[in-house]
């Protein structure tokens, strides 16, 4: 009787060892880390188990440089949401070359990252090495810039602002604000860089809503590549050229605008009141000149769109489907309003 007491007792010592052992081998295969991949579907991810979307990431996120307030403070954004996730970053700063943005994604596909967040520096050029990524079942995220290439099943979704938009948002504002003005209206341009979403879309939609307006002329337009430094330069040619002809400034963004409004003080005339100035992107900079009545209207680009942008990609790897195209809600802002709002001002 005794043996078969101690029969039975290693009997249920030995199933109730298999039952812990299997049920430690099942929650590992769920649980590991950083190791989601996805099926290189357009608009909806693959979890690497139930709970996919709480996975810890491996994301390359690939920016375009540092040339702006706008840039420094989405790129912090983006940074600081992935971290702030529990994710893994890695970070390339493509200085405005196509060509080293175009290395950093071979190299985050060589480094086999879980994702891409890639705002690209031009619109063009970029289907070989999008194709890689995909081949290699690595989604890439568009942030801020878009790109134009017809396969959209390049990249999973894109989250930015609507350029176009934006440049109708300036148009309007000059319009209205000229309405009451006879005769022509003579407008400087400073574009972005060349090639860029932002430059080509800024300066359609401005076109487009001036076209029906026959007073309102652009008498010159070159790039400034979105710096401080450049747009300075290049105002400086435009006011040598044309000097006391030029009625409005319409720069792409708002440290080509702040730049110019030095060259315009240099040069002997008034930002804001002898030459309006447009910008875009409501930095703190153009908040600042605002409130010293230097400037005249900004248009907002929202950079802070970090923690969308994880949002959507655990939305992604926990399998769901995410749109093809995200907007970021924007406004606009005048010199009358900025006083008050420059101590709200986030970036
Ligand atoms: O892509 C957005 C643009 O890029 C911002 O308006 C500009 O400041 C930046 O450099």
């Amino acid at each position: 009787m005794r043996k078969l007491l101690k029969g039975k007792m290693i009997l249920f010592l030995m199933m109730a060892l298999m039952l812990i052992l299997s049920a430690c081998s099942s929650s590992g295969t769920g649980g590991e880390s950083g190791s989601s991949s996805s099926s290189g579907e357009a608009s909806s991810g693959a979890s690497s188990g139930d709970d996919g979307a709480s996975d810890k990431l491996v994301i390359g996120f690939s920016q375009v440089g540092a040339e702006s307030e706008f840039r420094t403070a989405n790129t912090k954004s983006i940074q600081d949401a992935i971290k702030d996730a529990g994710h893994e970053l890695k970070f390339s700063d493509a200085q405005q070359k196509q060509e080293n943005q175009i290395k950093a994604l071979r190299s985050f596909i060589a480094q086999k990252v879980d994702a891409i967040v890639f705002s690209p520096v031009v619109e063009t050029g970029f289907e070989t090495v999008l194709q890689e990524a995909k081949d290699a079942g690595i989604p890439v995220f568009l942030g801020d810039r878009a790109v134009d290439i017809e396969d959209d099943s390049l990249w999973v979704t894109f989250l930015g602002s609507d350029f176009v938009e934006e440049g109708r948002k300036a148009a309007n504002w000059l319009i209205e604000e000229t309405a009451d003005i006879d005769g022509d209206i003579n407008i400087v341009e400073l574009q972005g860089t060349v090639g860029s979403a932002p430059a080509i879309d800024r300066k359609k939609g401005f076109e487009e809503v001036i076209a029906d307006h026959e007073n309102l002329k652009i008498i010159k337009s070159q790039t400034g590549d979105f710096t401080r430094a450049k747009g300075k330069e290049v105002m400086e040619a435009f006011l040598k050229s044309d000097g006391e002809n030029i009625d409005v400034l319409y720069a792409h963004n708002d440290d080509m605008a702040i730049g110019a409004i030095q060259a315009i003080e240099e040069y002997g005339l008034k930002p804001g009141e002898d030459i309006k100035i447009i910008g875009v992107d409501a930095v703190r900079g153009a908040f600042e000149a605002m409130a010293a009545g230097k400037m005249n209207v900004t248009i907002e680009c929202n950079p802070l769109f970090g923690p969308q942008m994880v949002d959507l990609i655990e939305a992604h790897f926990a399998g769901e489907e995410i749109p093809k195209r995200v907007d970021v809600e924007e406004s606009m802002y005048t010199m009358d309003q900025a006083e008050e709002l420059l101590p709200t001002r986030e970036y």
